[in-house]
């Protein structure tokens, strides 16, 4: 077996077998590897047209078939799988060597990896991956963390493959260890927060303007034409538009209303809270789907609550649909703002120095949350890399400044008509919050201090203090 593939792709699922495929694409001779040797010959069999495969059906031949120091890409399920891979190749592995993990991996666990291979004189790269199938296949957004000598070499080809906005590639190295999949992670909650955002505004649509499906689904065409042009509307507008066949109905009315999820969002709002980052947008949208998923606490408030709710009249039809794109505009920015936040916590907490408009930047094209608007936040990070707040930046502060009535109309028009917006009405609240001269957290404070004599801090003088509460009521330092 001689070692002369450039690169090596292990798990031929659709993500690997695709990834496996751009690689070949882009003129790389890919070595390929499946536990089943079934999907690696169908691989070469329907596609060996994209370019130089080289098949095994051992672990030992897929390493040996590929040029040192090796870089095998790993593309399984998460958690396990990923483990049993790893430990599947350390034996054929030889110093240098770099393993790559493209899946969706929970970042601890690739920190742990690093660590355990890095013993081993190996190098580990947690990659994050972001685009799906056709990303995959024809340019994703590519998120590598992990030893930055090891993107000397892998970068070029990572780059290579990745997608590209104007001329520029949706791929840098993030930062070291598990920065890579952390970055992913929370690109995925975005995502969340995104989704969420776009089925309120449809839902807010559906109920203000008693307009159908396809109706609305014209309005997300035409708001993709304008500043809120992304991948996501641009699917909500085609999704929305689509007819069952089997019934003739609406697509989006015959699918259960129950939305899954695999994990990250839940992850990414477990990592805010040990950090203490307000992710708001992205947590609302994760309860959201845990609401909507809550079958029998669904069937007990349908039965036994009341809406008190009045019929909705809207009157300026256009007039609220422009209210709707603006406040989505504005949570949308709140919820990039909160994502973008809670990477620099991360970064500083654990020494990444992750670059926030780098990332905007990969997070142009090839990924699910691809916009338009990426370009800002880039050019906001440009103009302050320590910029402390995103909807601070004199871009962001304007226009969702202007878009302020707007929103205001639709989150309290939403509450009296009684249609749900967790994700609107938090984002809404966050931005008054983080805008306040005063918050009533004061008072929590006194509280605090009031029962468990937990001590609070002056706005006139410096020091910490407790009040007796039970006695005298004197106030001391503590
Ligand atoms: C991507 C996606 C991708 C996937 C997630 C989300 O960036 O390509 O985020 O990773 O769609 O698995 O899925 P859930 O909604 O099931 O959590």
């Amino acid at each position: 077996m001689s070692a002369r593939a450039q690169i090596g792709v292990t798990g031929l699922a659709v993500m690997g077998r695709n990834l496996a495929r751009n690689f070949a694409r882009h003129g790389y001779t890919v070595a390929v590897h499946n536990r089943s040797y079934a999907k690696t010959e169908s691989l070469v069999a329907d596609h060996g047209t994209d370019g130089d495969f080289v098949p095994s059906e051992s672990t030992a031949d897929f390493v040996a078939s590929i040029a040192r120091p090796r870089k095998i890409v790993i593309m399984v399920k998460a958690g396990g799988p990923t483990d049993a891979v790893i430990d599947e190749l350390i034996p054929h592995l030889e110093e240098g060597d770099v393993v790559i993990d493209g899946g969706n991996a929970h970042f601890p666990d690739t920190i742990r990896r690093e660590r355990k291979l890095a013993d081993l004189g190996l190098h580990f790269v947690g990659m994050g991956v972001s685009g799906g199938e056709e990303g995959a296949l024809n340019g994703p957004s590519i998120m590598p963390g992990g030893p930055k000598e090891s993107y000397a070499t892998l970068g070029p080809i990572l780059e290579d493959i990745s997608a590209k906005v104007d001329g520029v590639p949706c791929c840098t190295w993030v930062g070291p260890d598990g920065a890579g999949h952390f970055v992913k992670m929370v690109h995925n909650g975005i995502e969340y927060a995104d989704m969420q955002l776009i089925a309120e505004a449809y839902d807010l649509l559906r109920h203000g303007l008693d307009a159908d499906a396809a109706e609305i689904g014209k309005i997300f065409e035409e708001w993709n034409a304008g500043d809120l042009e992304s991948f996501l509307i641009e699917i909500t507008a085609d999704v929305l538009q689509h007819v069952d066949a089997e019934t003739g109905k609406a697509f989006v009315d015959v699918v259960l209303d129950q939305a899954e999820q695999k994990g990250t969002g839940r992850w990414t709002v477990q990592n805010a809270l040990d950090l203490g980052v307000p992710i708001t947008g992205i947590a609302e949208a994760t309860f959201a789907r845990a609401l909507s998923g809550s079958v029998p606490q669904r069937e007990a408030g349908r039965a036994a609550l009341a809406s008190d709710a009045g019929t909705w009249d809207v009157t300026d039809r256009d007039a609220f649909v422009e209210d709707v794109r603006l406040a989505l505009y504005a949570s949308k920015v709140v919820a990039y703002s909160q994502g973008f936040d809670q990477i620099a916590a991360a970064s500083a907490e654990s020494g990444w120095g992750i670059d926030r408009g780098a990332m905007a930047r990969i997070w142009r094209g090839g990924c699910i949350i691809r916009a338009k608007f990426l370009n800002r936040i880039t050019e906001a990070y440009e103009r302050d890399a320590d910029l402390p707040l995103l909807i601070a930046d004199p871009y962001f502060a304007d226009i969702v400044g202007k878009g302020l009535q707007a929103w205001r109309r639709v989150v309290s028009q939403a509450a009296l008509n009684g249609v749900p917006t967790p994700a609107f009405s938090s984002s809404l609240a966050y931005y008054d919050g983080v805008r306040a001269e005063r918050l009533p957290a004061a008072l929590i404070q006194a509280q605090r201090d009031f029962f468990g004599a937990h001590t609070y801090r002056r706005v006139d003088k410096d020091g910490t203090f407790h009040t007796e509460w039970s006695g005298d009521r004197t106030e001391h330092d503590a």
